[in-house]
């Protein structure tokens, strides 16, 4: 029985003995021609990455130069040439892209210049992005947001994608801009954005332009819809039939607030590159519009809008309470808003 047994036993081991070492052996054999394989495999993926590299590199350095031949050295920081992450800018890869901001308050003509920026071939403003209020909620949203629109990937109705050779937004004062303004300075700065100011003289205007949006924001006389710009005569005219009352008291106040806000405004962006503009200038004078084109370094085109003014002629007929406006006014810094008036 004990022989039997060990007999047993024996025909066991003898029978998994010579088939347990090839089986211990395989699988080291198969451990290392695994590692190896994967070791080949990363020499190989590095020298294909390498190669590709040299390959790109060689076909931008040997085909199209990226870099323009005569561009002034003060110029360097403000050229982009942006690889977006949605698109290919193809054709146009090696056009050189400049940042920009339009920085304004409301009421005071930004729509419609923005609007004329978008009429040109080669320029995006993405309009007021942050009027949105969780992409200004803190600096790192900003900054997230300001790079998504800098790369060319913030896609609006406005985005000339691969020739946009001017990318930039509209931003008012009170949408996180003078709040971080410190941070969006060294922002501008290291990154090279420049910045657009757009201010109204005519403040009283202003402050005429913003009661009468807020009241059709309510009233909405234009078949029930709520609109801050127009674009016929008809609306226009509409939208102009209401006459807003003037606080009297708070008039003067108000006025001063606007005028050192954009005062501080410029004060603070003053280490930026910048033009600052007025509403009423470009009205007059469309080779202002010149200018913008050249601080952008855009090719000069006839700019369009569609927008139709909405309050136009003369004041004392656009509020219910003129002459205490003019009593409120008359013998302080803000006379002048009463009497300077102009023609479309
Ligand atoms: C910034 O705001 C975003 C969105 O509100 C939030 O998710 C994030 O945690 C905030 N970051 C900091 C640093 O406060
Ligand atoms: C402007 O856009 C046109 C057409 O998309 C393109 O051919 C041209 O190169 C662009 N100009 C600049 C300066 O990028
Ligand atoms: C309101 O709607 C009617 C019918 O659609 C149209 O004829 C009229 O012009 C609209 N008015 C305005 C101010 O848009
Ligand atoms: C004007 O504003 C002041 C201060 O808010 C207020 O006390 C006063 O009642 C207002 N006047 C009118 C006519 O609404
Ligand atoms: C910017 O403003 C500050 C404070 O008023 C002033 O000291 C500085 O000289 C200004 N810088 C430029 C470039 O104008
Ligand atoms: C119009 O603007 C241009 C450029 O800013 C300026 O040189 C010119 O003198 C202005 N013309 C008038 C009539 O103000």
């Amino acid at each position: 029985m004990a022989a039997d047994i060990y007999l047993f036993i024996k025909d066991i081991l003898s029978i998994k003995a010579p088939k347990k070492s090839p089986w211990a052996l395989r699988m080291i054999v198969l451990t290392f021609s695994m590692l190896f394989g994967l070791y080949i495999c990363s020499v190989c993926l590095n020298q294909v990455s390498i190669h590709t590299n040299i390959g790109l590199a060689n076909v931008e350095v040997v085909q199209r130069p990226c870099e323009p031949p005569n561009i002034e050295p003060w110029e360097k920081p403000y050229v982009h040439y942006p690889h977006p992450k949605t698109f290919s800018r193809a054709e146009c890869r090696c056009n050189p892209v400049r940042y920009f901001a339009i920085l304004s308050t409301q009421r005071s003509g930004s729509g419609w210049f923005e609007t004329l920026l978008n009429s040109h071939l080669n320029i995006s403003s993405n309009g007021e992005i942050f009027s949105v209020k969780v992409r200004r909620s803190n600096i790192s949203t900003i900054v997230e947001t300001l790079d998504n629109i800098y790369n060319l990937d913030w896609l609006t109705s406005a985005s000339k994608n691969e020739c946009t050779a001017a990318v930039g937004l509209k931003w008012m004062l009170n949408q996180g801009l003078m709040k971080h303004h410190e941070e969006i300075v060294e922002y501008f700065n290291t990154k090279g954005v420049s910045a657009i100011f757009l201010f109204r003289r005519n403040l009283l205007r202003r402050m005429i332009s913003i009661l009468a949006n807020s009241y059709d924001q309510n009233a909405r006389p234009l078949n029930g819809t709520h609109k801050s710009h127009v674009h016929s005569p008809l609306e226009a005219e509409i939208l102009a039939r209401y006459k807003p009352t003037i606080n009297t008291t708070l008039i003067i106040p108000n006025l001063r607030q606007v005028e050192e806000m954009t005062a501080q405004a410029i004060q603070h962006f003053n280490s930026t590159r910048h033009i600052v503009l007025y509403y009423e200038d470009i009205i007059k004078n469309r080779t202002k519009l010149l200018d913008v084109q050249d601080f952008l370094r855009v090719p000069q085109m006839d700019l369009t809008s569609r927008q139709v003014k909405i309050h136009k002629g003369s004041l004392s007929q656009q509020v219910e309470n003129w002459d205490d406006i003019t009593k409120a006014l008359n013998g302080t810094p803000y006379e002048s808003f009463l009497h300077s008036d102009y023609r479309m």
